[in-house]
C-alpha cells in the first residue's frame, strides 16, 4: 500500500479559502440588495393563476361567450358544416380567412346563414356562436370577446 491519495480540494491554499469566502459573502449581499429593490414582492401563491386582474376579467367574459356559443353553433350551423355528408362548405381556417374581417364574416353570415332561416337568430347569437367558431379555428385570440365594438378591427386572414 502506497501513500493515501490527496483530495485537490485539499491541496487548496488558506489564501485561495479566503478569497472563496469573500466571493460568496458578496454574493449573497448582492442577491439580498436585489430582493430589497424589487419591494419585497411575494410570489404568487400556489394554485393561484399568476395573470394580472384584468387578463382574469377577459379570460372569464370569454370563457361566458364561448360557453354560449358552442350550443348555438352545434344546433345552428354544424349540421351542415364539417358534419360527416354535410352540404356546407367547411369552414376551415382558409375559408374563414377570405373574410379578412370578422364584421365580414358576420355581415355574411347574418344575411344567409342558416341557409334554412337566414338572419332569423338575435344578433348576439351571431356574436357569440362565430366567437366559438373562431375560437375554435385559432382565429380569435385568447382573452377576446366578439362583438360590434371590435369586429371590424379583428383580422382573420392569417
Ligand atoms: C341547412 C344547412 C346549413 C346551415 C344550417 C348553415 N349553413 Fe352555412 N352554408 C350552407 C351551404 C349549402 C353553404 C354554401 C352556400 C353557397 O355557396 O352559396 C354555406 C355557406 C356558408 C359560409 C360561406 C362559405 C364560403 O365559401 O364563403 C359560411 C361562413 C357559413 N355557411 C357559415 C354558417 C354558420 C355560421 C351557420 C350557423 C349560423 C351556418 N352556416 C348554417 C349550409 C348551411
Amino acid at each position: 500500500m502506497g501513500r493515501v491519495d490527496v483530495s485537490p480540494r485539499a491541496a487548496v491554499g488558506p489564501r485561495t479559502a479566503l478569497l472563496f469566502v469573500v466571493v460568496l459573502l458578496s454574493a449573497l449581499a448582492a442577491a439580498s440588495c436585489t430582493r430589497a429593490l424589487a419591494g419585497g414582492r411575494q410570489p404568487p401563491a400556489p394554485g393561484a393563476v399568476a395573470l394580472p386582474p384584468r387578463a382574469g376579467v377577459a379570460a372569464e367574459a370569454q370563457g361566458a361567450q364561448l360557453a354560449r356559443g358552442q350550443p348555438l353553433y352545434e344546433r345552428r350551423c354544424a349540421s351542415c358544416h364539417d358534419a360527416e355528408g354535410a352540404i356546407g362548405t367547411s369552414l376551415d381556417r382558409v375559408m374563414l380567412g377570405a373574410y379578412v374581417t370578422a364584421r365580414a364574416l358576420f355581415d355574411y353570415v347574418k344575411d344567409s346563414m342558416p341557409l334554412d332561416a337566414p338572419g332569423k337568430l338575435p344578433d348576439q347569437d351571431y356574436w357569440d356562436l362565430l366567437a366559438y367558431l373562431l375560437r375554435s379555428r385559432e382565429l380569435l385570440p385568447a382573452g377576446m370577446t366578439l362583438g360590434p365594438e371590435n369586429a371590424e378591427t379583428l383580422r382573420i386572414r392569417k
